[in-house]
């Protein structure tokens, strides 16, 4: 019984993720690390780099979200996964921006960057970050809003959105959220 309903629970959300979208579907490949199903661009063939605009849409049309870093675990084991497996020869967006604010936060959940740790590559912009979690703005290259994974150390930077980069996505809740909705239909007033 309690299988069942693991299994049910499985297949809804792999359901949530890949088969509400994408019915031209070009078959893709994802990897699941430490819980998490993970759509990494430089993976597939068919996948071009895109500016950040273009990967986020790209994330959506199969059912994810450009990938979010909550945790200092979870930023190792991406990390040690890119390192290990090869794939830090390139950069990649995450869902990481401060655009139309000068805080970083991650766009997929709302949440600002966790304030415990610090990925950003260099001097000055560990001094604007540290500016920002002192709650003044952060200094970087005007333009320059949208944060990447960079090669080939897999510390994070801010580039111009318009940039073109690779990019991963990740599988994010879509069944476990219970908003409480009101049944309605159409012809209600
Ligand atoms: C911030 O990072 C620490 C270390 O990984 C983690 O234990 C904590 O839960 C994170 N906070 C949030 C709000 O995710």
């Amino acid at each position: 019984m309690k299988n069942n309903f693991v299994i049910g629970l499985i297949n809804v959300i792999f359901y949530c993720a890949f088969f509400t979208n994408n019915s031209n579907a070009q078959r893709i490949t994802t990897i699941q690390l430490e819980g998490t199903q993970y759509f990494i661009s430089k993976m597939n063939p068919y996948a071009p780099a895109l500016n950040y605009y273009l990967a986020y849409q790209y994330c959506r049309s199969i059912g994810l979200q450009l990938v979010s870093f909550e945790t200092m675990e979870k930023t190792k084991a991406m990390s040690n996964y890119l390192k290990n497996a090869g794939y830090t020869t390139t950069d990649y967006w995450t869902a990481g921006n401060k655009l139309g604010t000068n805080m970083l936060i991650w766009m997929s959940t709302g949440l600002p960057f966790n304030s415990t740790f610090n990925m950003m590559r260099n001097q000055k912009q560990e001094r604007s970050f540290s500016a920002r979690l002192g709650g003044r703005s952060v200094e970087s290259a005007p333009g320059a809003n949208c944060v990447a994974l960079t090669k080939p150390l897999m510390e994070w930077d801010v580039f111009d959105c318009m940039a073109t980069k690779d990019f991963i996505c990740e599988q994010t809740r879509c069944y476990y959220y219970n908003y409480g909705a009101i049944p309605v239909t159409a012809s209600q007033g």
